[in-house]
């Protein structure tokens, strides 16, 4: 065996190479290489199999999983406030703007004293590890110091991550305890918050990436959003805002602009092939071209949706259309720091929309047929939709792809997980795995082929 290899790890699990394609695998060897990238793949009845089994063992660089294991890519959260985790789970009671102005404006403004950015950012870190969440993409707050804090965070406990320093400026909608000072602040802090991020000490790889994070069009005058789009165009990076979440959010932008918010953001520069919009549950087909042609991103986060947008993003329309979508939890406006919980959300708010809700309303008006999704197009979304969103080699178990990976243990204690070996398909034990993991099942954290503490 002339190859070595820095880890093989040898396991029964699933990966999906696109909406419709799951694959699973047993027994299979993901030999790994020192840069953490997959650059084997060995079955069963591939002919060296043997061979690279034994020079596994003997060189001590196996990792076998046990029976009632199961490997899974890494998910993918691509929308997390991650200030507003100590309201995860409170104040959910409001309208949008409100909830922005009495809940979570005030609590982000606190962000200024980059110690209390240290200490949650750290249990915020750690907790969506354990859920699986081995790529997150996050809103800071407009304080540049914390918003780094929160990217060497993440380099420290191995989660990969792109962090956005929010900008928002327009004094009519943001309080002055909490917004840039002015549009051409804003620009300059985001400007040397990107450099920063990726001078940052341990992220010669860029596992850590700056993002142009915009709030949203109502927090942000036109100087600002004109300035960052110029800024996305010259600094190449990743770009991410919130787009038509909301009925009064949508309707704020077509009375400042008379355009809807996809035709603004982009008139300003700031959709391109690596945008994340979060939501975009009010757009129009106008605006999904848009989104297409530059084959921009959309975070779907369901459970937010629930709470906050007085609708539920139009998913299979857009999958119909080709579109790159993930998953996000929009912590905290999504009580939920799991990405299997957003799976999970994302098949019920498909199945709410599919037959609608109201009982008064005779079934063949009451909902939108053909919208519900399956346990195997949500896999998909939680992992490969979100790595073609962020345009990274992740959330697939693939040859070139980052090893970025969970383990599943069916067998821990307290499992809701039973698998009827007899009885259940792969298809069958994918849906439990969906459908049913908890915190507790995911045993191994796995980023750039390093095994982290969880
Ligand atoms: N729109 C602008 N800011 C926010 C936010 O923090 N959460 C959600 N859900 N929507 C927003
Ligand atoms: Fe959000």
């Amino acid at each position: 065996m002339e190859k070595h290899y820095n880890l093989i790890v040898k396991g029964n699990g699933y990966t999906a190479s696109g909406i419709d394609s799951i694959h699973y695998f047993e027994s299979a060897l993901f030999c790994i290489n020192e840069d953490g990238y997959i650059e084997k793949i060995c079955f069963r009845e591939d002919t060296n199999y043997s061979a690279l089994l034994i020079y596994a063992r003997e060189s001590g660089t196996l990792h076998e999983l046990t029976p009632g294991q199961f490997l899974l890519p890494g998910f993918i959260d691509l929308h997390v406030h991650a200030p507003q985790w100590p309201n995860l789970g409170k104040a959910l009671d409001r309208p949008l703007d409100q909830w922005l102005q009495k809940d979570t404006f005030p609590l982000e403004a606190r962000y200024s004293d980059t110690g209390f950015a240290r200490k949650i950012y750290q249990h915020l870190v750690k907790t969506l590890l354990a859920n699986g969440t081995t790529t997150a993409v996050y809103f800071a707050t407009v304080h540049r110091e914390a918003s780094l804090e929160l990217g060497r965070i993440c380099l420290e406990l191995g989660q990969r991550a792109l962090v956005g320093k929010v900008a928002m400026d327009d004094k009519q909608a943001c309080p002055d305890y909490y917004r840039d000072e002015s549009a051409e602040r804003g620009i300059e802090e985001t400007r040397l918050f990107i450099n920063d991020i990726k001078n940052l000490c341990g992220n010669e790889n860029s596992r850590v990436l700056p993002v142009i994070t915009p709030r949203f069009i109502p927090s942000c005058t036109s100087e600002l959003l004109s300035g960052l789009g110029e800024l996305a165009k010259e600094m190449g990076c990743h770009v991410q805002t919130h787009c038509s979440e909301s009925d009064w959010e949508h309707n704020f932008v077509l009375d400042r602009y008379g355009v809807t918010d996809t035709q603004a953001l982009y008139n300003f520069g700031l959709i391109t092939r690596k945008t994340i919009l979060a939501h975009s549950n009010l757009i129009n087909d106008n605006d999904m071209n848009i989104i297409n042609n530059v084959s921009a991103g959309i975070a779907h986060c369901p459970l937010s949706n629930f709470y906050f947008a007085n609708c539920v993003f139009p998913l299979r329309t857009a999958l119909e259309r080709d579109m790159h979508i993930g998953l996000g939890s929009d912590i905290s406006a999504g009580h939920s720091p799991s990405i299997f919980d957003a799976c999970r959300h994302a098949i019920t708010a498909s199945k709410a929309l599919n037959d609608g809700v109201d009982p008064q309303r005779s079934p063949e008006k009451r909902g939108c047929p053909g919208s519900a999704i399956t346990f195997k197009e949500a896999f998909w979304l939680a992992t490969g939709g979100g790595g073609e969103v962020l345009e990274l080699p992740i959330g697939q178990l693939r040859e070139g792809f980052l090893f970025d990976a969970l383990v599943i243990d069916t067998n821990s204690t307290g499992s809701d997980i039973l698998i009827r070996e007899q009885e259940d398909t792969s298809d069958d034990i994918l849906q439990k795995l969906i459908y049913n993991t908890q915190r507790s099942n995911i045993c191994e954290v796995w980023v750039e082929g390093k095994k982290l503490s969880i």
